[in-house]
């Protein structure tokens, strides 16, 4: 019996949710350049949640579905009043504010299919409020309650800021929720497979996964980004900075991936999107650093950008507090972890793999006056 470092390579569950297939990746058979050119986030989340695309009615049905449950528990605002706002990071708050979700919920402990269901949409739902919800709070203002006619992305900008956002953040973001939806099997859907696998329910399945999101080698990587651009803070510092980094074997995030080998398919999109943002909000620079620093990685380590490299200026350019990308990211991917749970309760079977155990051999116990 012998380990496989990080599981690699190692095919731990069947899905029909998405797939990863020569650089390749589509949610249930459909390219992601397809969808993110053409497809919403609602309907994103309805094909992972039921595998075929919504029609027009199913897709009008749980917009509302999704409008309809945004409100959260006033007890999750005031818990947000009570942490060290100065200092807690958002992942944080999120990771207990979605405990907290299945708290309040009545039906968390009812695991038939159709109540599994009705929490998938609250949760989603719900998640978007709790991250714009904490971003206010933590400035000292108040949350502001989602508009039903607005999109889920246009929602989310709206309760953030405060002011209904332009088509182009609204087209911008919705792709960007569209990107990071789902991922075969990431860390964090992993985390959240393992977890209810035990049949625990989806509350505390999302709250493991999102633990699992916050690592700086998964989720946490955009937020890294970020806080490298701003170190870097000039075109033309960025050739001794990344080169100091690579001399000293530091890694670079936003780069490299366990799977792809050739290139991350999600990050020509938000390239595309972080030139015409930057360009548009006046910050040209960050996305010229951006491409000197890819180019040189590309060069230097041959690994490509992953989804975390470009969506750090996306999301920047739509005005958005750099400690809130992993959060946003978590939003998205709770649409993925919820398709992922409810395929592994529809399957199930305790997902429990054996270690290489590599310690010393039999011990006899020695009584602590002897040791
Ligand atoms: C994504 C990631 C965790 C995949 O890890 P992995 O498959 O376990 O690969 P490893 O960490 O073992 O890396 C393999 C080699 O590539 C190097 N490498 C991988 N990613 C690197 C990076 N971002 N910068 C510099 N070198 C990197 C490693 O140092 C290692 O080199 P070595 O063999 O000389 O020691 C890894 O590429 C990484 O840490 N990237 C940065 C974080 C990030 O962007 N995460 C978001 C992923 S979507």
């Amino acid at each position: 019996m012998s380990a496989t470092k990080g599981l690699e390579g190692i095919v731990a569950a069947e899905s029909k949710i998405s797939s990863i297939i020569d650089d390749t990746l589509t949610y249930v058979g459909y390219n992601i350049d397809d969808l993110a050119d053409n497809a919403s986030f609602e309907e994103v989340i309805y094909l992972l949640w039921h595998t075929r695309l919504p029609k027009a009615d199913e897709l009008a049905e749980l917009k509302q579905q999704l409008a309809d449950n945004m409100s959260i528990p006033q007890a999750i605002v005031d818990q947000f009043k009570t942490y060290p706002l100065s200092t807690v990071h958002p992942m944080a708050a999120l990771r207990t504010a979605v405990s907290l979700l299945g708290v309040f919920d009545e039906e968390a402990d009812v695991m038939d299919p159709e109540a599994n269901y009705r929490k998938a949409i609250r949760l989603q739902a719900k998640i978007a409020t709790v991250v714009t919800a904490f971003a206010r709070v933590r400035k000292g203002l108040e949350p502001i309650q989602p508009k039903a006619e607005l999109s889920y992305a246009a929602n989310f900008l709206y309760m953030l800021k405060g002011e209904e956002p332009a088509a182009i953040e609204v087209e911008a973001f919705d792709k960007a929720l569209v990107l990071h939806a789902d991922h075969e099997l990431n860390a964090s859907t992993f985390t959240a497979r393992v977890c209810v696998a035990t049949l625990s329910d989806v509350y505390s399945g999302v709250t493991a996964a999102i633990g699992a999101l916050k690592g700086p080698l998964h989720g946490g990587a955009n937020e890294q980004v970020m806080k490298m651009l701003t170190e870097i803070g000039s075109l033309e510092n960025v050739e001794s900075y990344i080169q100091n980094k690579l001399d000293n074997k530091e890694k670079i995030m936003g780069f490299g991936h366990r799977v792809y080998r050739k290139g991350d398919p999600r990050a020509p999109h938000l390239r595309v999107m972080s030139q015409k943002l930057t360009e548009l909000t006046g910050k040209p620079e960050l996305y010229q650093m951006s491409v000197k620093i890819h180019d040189m990685i590309v060069e230097q380590k041959k690994l490509p950008a992953n989804v975390d490299f470009f969506s750090a200026s996306v999301y920047d350019s739509l005005g958005i507090d750099h400690d809130l990308f992993t959060p946003i990211f978590a939003v998205s991917r709770t649409s993925g972890w919820v398709a992922h749970i409810l395929e592994q309760y529809a399957n199930n079977r305790l997902i429990r793999p054996r270690a290489e155990y590599v310690g010393p051999g039999m011990q006899k116990y020695v009584p602590i006056s002897e040791r």
